[in-house]
């Protein structure tokens, strides 16, 4: 007869089960690594991070040392485990270096753009190697036992930390386009109908446009590689492959961009698009913002944000009078952000605020419009909340952002250089009183909003899935195919050889049999 097993055994022995378990699903730890730490590239990972932590992660992020006040930030401080490199300039020229860039892309036009673009390529190739160079750093990240590594496709380090570690890498574009950068994992860039990257194009475009925008993308591809060239030198001394081929060979793509507010295209099945990372529901403000929100009655308020665009100096002081002027004829109180007071009185129903918890504005019920730069993170935020808006690009991907603003009619695109006061009433007194743009506004909130999860919650989703079952069976096998292969290129030249081929033989025939024939009937005459 079996004996039962006392009560007692089986209970203990659950428990002792349980303890096991719990001691070996461990919690996974990953490891994001973020531009440099700064601004809107810094929110977008970290929106990913804390949804991460609700998953069940450990986080770490890795930052350059000018930004580590992000470990203090009182969302994240606590919430994520801090790694730090150090610049090989003093932290204050690293600041120093943003502000002198944000200046001269106020004041420049394609020149400045242009320096700005290879003084920030040479500071990041500078920072990047500090990076793999610190040793003790990358000891530690070694030993930290990470499943996978996520960085920001701006910071190309971010890849070449996870080659180093072995490691999968994930990337998250923070840009709109997401197919022209994504055409390395088999996304459908096509010219005819998806505008270029920095082009204010829709997707209907004209024949010249369409011309353009061609020639933009064949400049594009060439000048990706002159764009990663002063990374070579490293990829040498460190042993890690080159900017391009390390980017390609990327696991998991997540594109800050959503198909409401983006002109659609075909996304390879390992590009995700999670649109709007930043965007939440709107948290207490404070009490004096919500106090001067409160004051403005039935008219609202309009937000006034340029990000770190607007500094007080020669080049934006024109434009920041401007500014004053217009606001000062709107019904509207107006919530400004600005790091510094102006130099002259301003308007009673201006707030300047050195910074601003915009999202939460943007879901109060008094706003009625968004006056801005085009940032991409401003730009969902805007649709999330259904709020119209004015833009006004200033750099590099604002442009698209106003193509998009514009197609999509949710507000309408002003030009900096044109600016006057008049036109910059005229845009926010026709937005905040044509109801139409409210109208547009609601619609792309609701259909943004009508999902079963948010932006932030599918990107932390897909990771954890690409940890789990990796992301083979979602990645096209681009790569195992050559130039010649891709185009098809041996596949017509062997059927165009084919064809030449059968036709050279039936003719060859044909001239056989009418020579028979012909021989035949010359033949039957002569007998
Ligand atoms: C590393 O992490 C994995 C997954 O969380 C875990 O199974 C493994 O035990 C860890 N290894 C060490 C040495 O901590
Ligand atoms: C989380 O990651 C950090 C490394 O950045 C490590 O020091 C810490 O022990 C990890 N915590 C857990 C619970 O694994
Ligand atoms: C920033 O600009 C100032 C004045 O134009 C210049 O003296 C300084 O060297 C610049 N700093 C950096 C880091 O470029
Ligand atoms: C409101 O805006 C729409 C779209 O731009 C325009 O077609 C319409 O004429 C405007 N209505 C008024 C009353 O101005």
């Amino acid at each position: 007869m079996a004996t039962v097993p006392p009560r007692w055994v089986v209970l203990s022995s659950g428990l002792l089960l349980v303890v096991l378990i719990r001691g070996y699903v461990q919690a996974q730890n990953i490891l994001i690594n973020p531009m440099i730490g700064k601004g809107s590239h810094f929110y977008v990972s970290a929106a990913i991070g804390e949804e991460l932590i609700h998953r069940g992660y450990n986080v770490t992020f890795l930052l350059g040392g000018a930004f580590y006040d992000q470990a203090r930030n009182s969302r994240y401080g606590d919430m994520f485990h801090w790694e730090v490199f150090q610049h090989p300039i003093p932290r204050k020229t690293v600041h120093d270096m943003f502000t002198n860039l944000t200046k001269l892309i106020l004041g420049g036009g394609f020149q400045q753009e242009m320096k700005i673009m290879t003084e920030l390529m040479t500071a990041r190739v500078n920072d990047c190697t500090a990076l793999l160079e610190d040793k003790y750093l990358i000891g530690r990240l070694r030993s930290a036992n990470f499943s996978a590594v996520l960085y920001d496709m701006t910071w190309v380090c971010g890849a070449m930390v996870g080659e180093l570690l072995n490691l999968p890498t994930f990337v998250v574009y923070p840009y709109p386009n997401p197919c022209l950068v994504t055409s390395s994992q088999g996304s459908h860039f096509h010219p005819a109908y998806v505008p270029s990257f920095m082009t204010p194009y829709s997707n209907q475009m004209k024949f010249n446009e369409r011309v353009v925008n061609s020639l933009l993308y064949i400049l594009g591809a060439l000048i990706g590689h002159y764009y990663y060239a002063p990374y070579i030198g490293l990829t040498k001394r460190f042993n890690v492959s080159e900017p391009m081929l390390l980017m390609a060979n990327s696991k998991l793509w997540l594109v800050n961009t959503d198909n409401v507010g983006e002109f659609p295209c075909a996304l390879a099945p390992n590009v995700i698009p999670v649109g709007g990372l930043t965007t939440r529901s709107p948290e207490k403000l404070p009490s004096d913002v919500d106090e001067f929100i409160q004051g403005s009655n039935d008219d609202g308020i309009i937000i006034c944000s340029f990000g770190s665009f607007l500094i007080l100096d020669q080049n934006s002081l024109r434009l920041i009078r401007v500014f004053s002027e217009a606001f000062d004829r709107l019904p509207q109180r107006v919530i400004w952000l600005l790091k510094e007071h102006p130099p002259f009185p301003i308007p009673a129903n201006i707030k300047i605020l050195p910074w601003l918890p915009q999202n939460d504005i943007l879901g109060h019920r008094k706003t009625r419009a968004l006056f801005f730069h085009g940032g991409q993170n401003s730009y969902y935020e805007a649709i999330y909340h259904g709020v119209p808006v004015v833009v006004m690009p200033v750099y590099g991907d604002q442009k698209d952002v106003g193509a998009r603003v514009v197609n999509q009619k949710l507000g309408l695109k002003l030009d900096k250089d044109l600016l006057t006061a008049e036109i910059l009433y005229d845009a926010l007194h026709e937005v905040t009183t044509n109801i139409t743009y409210t109208k547009r506004a609601k619609e792309m909130s609701f259909a943004f909003r009508d999902r079963e999860m948010k932006p932030a919650e599918r990107a932390s989703f897909w990771i954890d899935y690409a940890i789990k079952h990796g992301t083979h069976h979602l990645e096209i096998p681009l790569r195992r195919l050559n130039f010649f292969q891709y185009y098809l290129i041996d596949v017509i030249l062997f059927v165009l050889l084919f064809v030449i081929l059968t036709l050279y033989i039936s003719f060859k025939c044909l001239m056989l049999v009418r020579s028979f024939i012909c021989n035949c009937h010359i033949k039957s005459k002569l007998d």
